[in-house]
Formats: structure tokens, sequence, C-alpha cells
């Protein structure tokens, strides 16, 4: 999918705001190397660079790389899901966060251990993504809305929400010993319009669809939620979170 950094400030501001509680869990300590992973346009990553850390983002996306870039930090195009095989990285970081990051990546059992290879002993990690029931309202709604246009959405579905179980069972595969996780309900208000959210967070559903198709599909979706998630002029998302920190022994 590809990220536009303007509409990511526009529409998902909330997203670094609400990282907040990740920093509070890793503790970063200065002159510390830390790895985020998925950074985005580096909003959280910025205030690790702060406390005084040596930090590296890590994203899919070129545009959010260069995004991240223009706030001074170092980022490197790259896929999580490779991070175990970049022998450079290998026990470079004492901490690793990710915020928002994980749903994206269907195989997260390869990210857990590229976390473990990239750590050194003793090295933690924190992180936050959508866990098992995130979203699922706007889920129905616009997975509704674009089959009424003919369009299935499941061949096109990015995303991988995970339960406690399955996401502690990555972990510890990958050598982690488990601190805290928890699958907590975070209802999330946006800052706008339902349909800037699908314009930033759904374009892999959206993307290759002719403008006046992509608008009736939105349209559509929106009307279908507005009942359950529309109240007094704001959108309120069905957000579930799934938090951890872990640690290599
Ligand atoms: C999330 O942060 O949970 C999320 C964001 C966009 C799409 C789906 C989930």
């Amino acid at each position: 999918m590809k990220w536009d950094p303007a509409g990511y400030a526009r529409h998902a501001g909330f997203v670094a705001e609400l990282g907040v509680p990740l920093l509070e869990l890793l503790v970063p300590q200065a002159g510390e190397a830390i790895l985020d992973v998925g950074c985005g346009d580096g909003a959280l990553t910025a205030e690790v660079a702060a406390l005084g850390c040596d930090v590296l983002g890590i994203d899919s996306s070129p545009e959010q790389v260069a995004a991240t870039r223009t706030r001074g930090i170092e980022a490197r195009v790259l896929d999580a899901q490779q991070l175990e095989h970049q022998p450079d990285l290998n026990g470079r970081f004492h901490g690793i966060l990710s915020n928002a990051a994980l749903h994206w990546m269907p195989d997260q059992a390869a990210v857990a251990r590229g976390m473990a290879h990239a750590l050194v002993p003793g090295g933690r990690c924190v992180a936050e993504l959508g866990g098992a029931g995130n979203v699922a309202c706007v889920r129905e709604g616009l997975f509704a809305a674009l089959e009424q246009h003919g369009i299935d959405p499941h061949l096109r579905n990015p995303w991988t929400f995970p339960n406690r179980d399955t996401m502690a069972g990555h972990l510890e595969g990958a050598g982690f010993a488990i601190d805290m996780l928890e699958l907590f309900p975070r209802p999330t208000k946006l800052p706008g319009d339902i349909s800037g959210w699908f314009d930033t967070f759904a374009g892999v559903f959206l993307d290759d669809l002719a403008t006046a198709l992509r608008r009736n599909v939105i349209d559509s979706a929106r009307e279908r939620l507005s009942a359950d998630l529309y109240s007094a002029g704001i959108w309120t998302l069905d957000y579930v979170r799934l938090r951890f920190r872990c640690h290599l022994p």
C-alpha cells in the first residue's frame, strides 16, 4: 500500500499521540540504541530521539521513511518480516518499539524472530497493534459496501489482528520472555470524518477503484456505519489494542 505522509499527518496524528504509553513501558535511556519497527512518519520515533537515544526507524514505505528522515532521524526502507535476515542489525539494539504497525504484517512470527535477532541479550521490546476484534464494526461496514459494489474484500484484506495466545506463541517461539501482554478495547475518536480514515488506512481496498466508484463505496460504508459510530459530530471507531512488553533472557 502507498502511504501519503501529508494525509497521514492530517488524519492519523492521533496514532503517535496514543502511542505515548509505550514509551512509559520501554523507558528509553539516553545513549541506548532503539529500533522503531514500522516507524510511519517518525512522529513517535522523534520522541525517543529527543530523549537522547540513538534511534533507527524501519518501514516498508519509502514515503514514510522519507518523512521520518525529514525529522533528522535515521531510517531505512525495510519490511520487518525480513529483519531476521539483516546481518548488520544483529544484536544492535537495547530496545525495540513498535506502534500500530505489526497488524500490517501477516507473518508476525517472522517479525518476532526479527526483533529477537536485532536485540542484545537482555534487550527489551514493547509494542502495540490491533488485536482480535479490532475495527470489527468498521470492517463489516466497509466489506458490505465493497460487496454491494461487486468487489470481493476478502482477497484484499491487509490486516492481521491476533489474539493474546497467538501473539504469545510468536514471542515465546522467538525466545522472548513475556512481561506483560494485554488485549483491551480502546474506542478511538477521529480528528475528522471517517472518509479521511478510509483514504488513509483503507487504501488497499480502494486505491485501484475508479474515482466515482471509490466515492460510492466510501459513501455507502459511511452510511452503514453512522448509526453505530457517529455521535454529536464525532466518529469514534471500535479499536481493540494488543499491547505487550517482553525481553530476551
Ligand atoms: C489500527 O491501528 O488498529 C488500524 C489502523 C488502520 C487500519 C486498521 C487498524
